[in-house]
């Protein structure tokens, strides 16, 4: 029997036994098309490729992928550290993996083993807690995140710019940043969502543009490095993205683009808000220069990856050569953006602003501790 909780991933128990079903995201938006994970190396690939992807989505996927190994009998501690290693950036991938194997190695221990399959049933129950709980965080930080614009840009329609891709597609809920673009939305607030088609990858163009498009708002997009152009002409009214971590002193990782947008944020006298789960936190890493930044293939740059070959993105060739043959390419998948040009962190447990170390440690130890 299936559990449906969001689009973008599902545990199904099948007759041949339990399986990871992912909403491929390199086929969108031209197809949807479902990927099942049988074991952890499929779901490591499918990581990598960024089939599933966002930063609480790989928290929840990592869960599941424990939860995989346990229930089909695997090495559960090697594929824990398949898991946590497959992407280096978005912490939430690590805390998944951690949560479930930590339950998993409690009841093997209590049980001593895991005959009965109370470990593997222990190891699923936690990643199903973890994707609920991911789903309700998403329901508060629309809330948060609507009564801070509110309060930032009081009144009126709002123009909203936003940077790769943050909604239901990253999320066992509504997701984060494009979850509070939705319930601006739907509270009729919303004059136009600008999607930056965040290259290499297209994660705007393609998945955000996608899920605008089916909940029908008015949303254009553009190329990242028009963005400049649009503050200058003084066509935008806040600034909204996601995050892959965020270190103890307030320095948010993202989609590489999204500190040019801080800066220009800034410059124009534009809020910039990040939206993300407390577990995206990570007190752990001090600063932002202790953040690991995933560096991805040259071909994602030298070669367009363009959905109309088969509808299919490349995660690495495969795409329309555009640079000359053995071009080197630079290609870090996240950017790091201090703390002094966030305006605003909004997370489930409230609103870091101003966003400082001491703001952050604070947020953290009322959440954690509730
Ligand atoms: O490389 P991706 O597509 O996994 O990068 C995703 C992002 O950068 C998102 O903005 C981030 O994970 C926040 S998602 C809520």
């Amino acid at each position: 029997m299936a559990e449906q909780c969001g689009p973008a991933l599902r545990w199904d128990e099948l007759p041949e036994g339990p399986v990871l079903v992912l909403l491929d995201q390199t086929r969108l938006p031209a197809e949807e098309v479902e990927l099942v994970c049988t074991d952890v190396p499929a779901l490591v690939t499918a990581i990598q490729s960024l089939a599933v992807r966002g930063a609480p989505l790989l928290g929840i996927a990592g869960a599941y992928g424990v939860a995989l190994a346990a229930a089909r009998g695997f090495d559960v501690a090697n594929a824990a550290d398949r898991l946590a290693r497959a992407r280096p950036t978005a912490v939430n991938l690590a805390y998944g993996v951690r949560r479930v194997e930590e339950a998993y190695r409690k009841a093997f221990a209590c049980h001593g083993g895991d005959e009965d399959g109370a470990a593997a049933a222990a190891a699923l129950a936690e990643a199903k807690a973890l994707h609920r709980e991911d789903a309700d965080a998403s329901e508060r930080l629309s809330e948060h995140g609507s009564v801070l614009l509110e309060k930032l840009v009081p009144g009126g329609s709002l123009r909203l710019l936003t940077h790769c891709n943050t909604g239901v597609l990253v999320s066992g809920g509504r997701g984060t940043a494009l979850g509070v673009v939705r319930a601006v939305h739907r509270a009729g607030r919303l004059r136009r969502l600008w999607v930056d088609e965040t290259r290499p990858l297209l994660q705007g163009a393609r998945l955000t543009a996608y899920e605008a498009a089916r909940e029908g708002m008015p949303y254009s997009v553009l190329a990242d490095n028009a963005a400049g152009a649009l503050f200058a002409g003084g066509e935008v009214d806040a600034v909204l993205v996601g995050a892959d971590r965020i270190a103890a002193d307030g320095s948010v990782a993202n989609k590489v683009g999204t500190y040019p947008l801080a800066v220009l944020a800034r410059h124009h006298g534009v809020p910039f808000i990040v939206v993300a789960p407390v577990t995206t936190v990570d007190l752990t890493t001090e600063t932002g220069a202790g953040i690991e930044v995933e560096q991805r293939p040259g071909q994602e740059v030298t070669e367009i990856p363009v959905g109309v070959r088969g509808g299919s993105v490349q995660a690495a060739g495969g795409g329309v050569l555009v640079a000359p043959v053995g071009a080197q390419a630079y290609n870090p998948a996240f950017d790091v953006t201090p703390p002094d040009l966030v305006t605003a962190i909004v997370t489930d447990g409230g609103v870091i602003a101003p966003v400082t170390a001491a703001a952050v440690a604070e947020l953290c130890s009322a959440s954690r501790k509730g």
